[in-house]
């Protein structure tokens, strides 16, 4: 049977589903009834979800979690995250307790500035180009303002275009660059409309007033945004980081050499930065954002310098131990599947129906306190104690156990070392 198929997109749902089952999956019943067990029995609520992406075939569910005692510059805050790893959540709501009694978190945006570019070619005089470029930049801004109209009355809107000569990297290729505030609106629509906009006006201008063609290769904003930034730190006397048996000396310089490592050592940095978007991601995506545009901008911000490094820093000066990070993220609060989906709005509400800038500083603490949590356990326990005992439901669960099994092997486990063969065994222990 062949296995491409043309028109797949005009066929209804349950066709789609039909046509899938019967070409890739053998065990066809079981894999329809595990389609369809995952619809909603609300129609309108299941229509919505269809109509999010295309070609649906069923939901696909991620849990929503809560992790609460977020005290970030004095408000107290339950944050919600939506993620399919075990013990992020409990990391994070376990940072969270600890630097709550430590004065909590403060936090700081830096700046709020998305970038735009529409990337040309052009092979003539370049000192023409500026010319031309600086004669006709307020017409690029005149000509977005039915685009425009409404941002600006809020107190966004084009901030600057720049033209740039990116001759040396490419011949003939050249930039508008253009800076914008969107408020509380991600932005990328209003960007990309606008940028589409300035190519129009330039190459019709251009073909008037040039001697050598403009050809637009592409016009799209950027999802790198070193100057939307935010700051998140915390910090407290050495001896305030005791806890239980932790000697807050040591575990203060082995944590900042923790974090001296991932500064300079890029495999360590990897999974370091993938600890701290643990926290940002499941924010990120609790709130209707796109983790993937926040993903590959928080990864190039940690190679600014050349080199991929830790996005977080600690140091201990003056008895102080001081951790902190810088991060860029252009979040929206308005628009996209903030409105539409109705879990975005509860996980919004939540939060206090914060604006962008306070939900990025949201965000930002989510990834400190995970990485701190992280940290912790690396550099005392290590991280699997802490890992496995969430994990330990995962591998009950995937066993079949029933409820009175599951409390019986959670008992023993509150005194045993948690291990995959070692709960395989209180299973099979228990069922013999
Ligand atoms: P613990 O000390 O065993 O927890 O920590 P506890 O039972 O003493 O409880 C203390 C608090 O932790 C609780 O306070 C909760 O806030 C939280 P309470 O609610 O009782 O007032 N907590 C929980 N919250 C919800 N559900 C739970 C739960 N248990 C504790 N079941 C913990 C256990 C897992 C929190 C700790 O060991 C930890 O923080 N581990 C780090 C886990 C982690 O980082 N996971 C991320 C996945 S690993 C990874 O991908 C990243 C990594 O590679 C990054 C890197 O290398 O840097 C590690």
């Amino acid at each position: 049977m062949s296995k491409s198929i043309s028109g797949f997109s005009k066929l209804s749902k349950s066709e789609k589903i039909d046509w899938i089952v019967s070409t890739y999956l053998s065990n066809s019943d079981i894999a329809k009834n595990t389609i369809k067990q995952y619809f909603n029995t609300d129609k309108k609520l299941q229509q919505l979800h269809d109509e999010f992406i295309e070609n649906t075939i069923s939901n696909y569910y991620l849990p929503l979690g809560v992790a609460p005692n977020f005290l970030i510059n004095g408000i107290t805050y339950a944050v919600p995250m939506a993620i399919e790893e075990s013990s992020v959540v409990a990391a994070a709501s376990k940072a969270a307790k600890f630097w709550m009694d430590r004065g909590g978190f403060k936090t700081t945006v830096i700046s709020t500035t998305k970038i735009g570019q529409v990337h040309f070619m052009y092979e003539g005089a370049v000192d023409d180009l500026r010319l031309f470029f600086n004669s006709i930049k307020t017409k690029l801004i005149e000509d977005s303002k039915p685009i425009t109209k409404n941002m600006e009355m809020r107190g966004g809107g084009i901030i600057d275009i720049e033209l740039r000569d990116k001759t040396e990297n490419i011949e003939g290729y050249y930039q508008l660059h253009a800076t914008f505030e969107t408020l509380d609106a991600m932005g990328a629509n209003f960007i990309n409309s606008c940028l589409e906009q300035f190519a129009k006006t330039f190459k019709a201008e251009a073909e008037d007033t040039l001697d050598s063609p403009v050809e637009v290769i592409m016009s799209i904003l950027s999802n790198y945004v070193p100057d939307c930034l935010v700051r998140a730190e915390v910090s407290c006397e050495i001896e305030a980081l005791s806890e239980g048996d932790i000697d807050p000396e040591a575990f203060a310089k082995r944590f900042v050499q923790a974090v001296s490592i991932a500064e300079v050592e890029p495999h360590r940095a990897v999974t370091h930065n993938k600890g701290i978007m643990n926290g940002i991601d499941a924010v990120v995506l609790a709130t209707g954002n796109d983790f993937r545009a926040i993903e590959a901008g928080v990864h190039a911000y940690a190679s600014k310098d050349g080199k991929y490094k830790s996005l977080t820093h600690a140091k201990v000066e003056d008895g102080i131990f001081s951790f902190w990070m810088e991060v860029p993220l252009a979040l929206g609060t308005v628009g996209g599947l903030t409105s539409l989906h109705p879990l975005v709005k509860v996980s919004l509400d939540i939060l206090g129906k914060p604006k962008a800038t306070e939900l990025m500083q949201i965000v930002a603490v989510a990834g400190l306190a995970q990485n701190f949590a992280a940290l912790r356990s690396l550099t005392t326990t290590g991280i699997q104690e802490g890992h496995m005992k969430m994990h330990l439901m995962n591998i009950l669960n995937q066993f079949d156990a029933n409820s009175r099994e599951k409390e019986a092997i959670v008992n023993h486990f509150k005194t045993h070392t948690v291990t995959h063969s070692a709960v395989v065994e209180a299973i099979n222990k228990l069922r013999a």
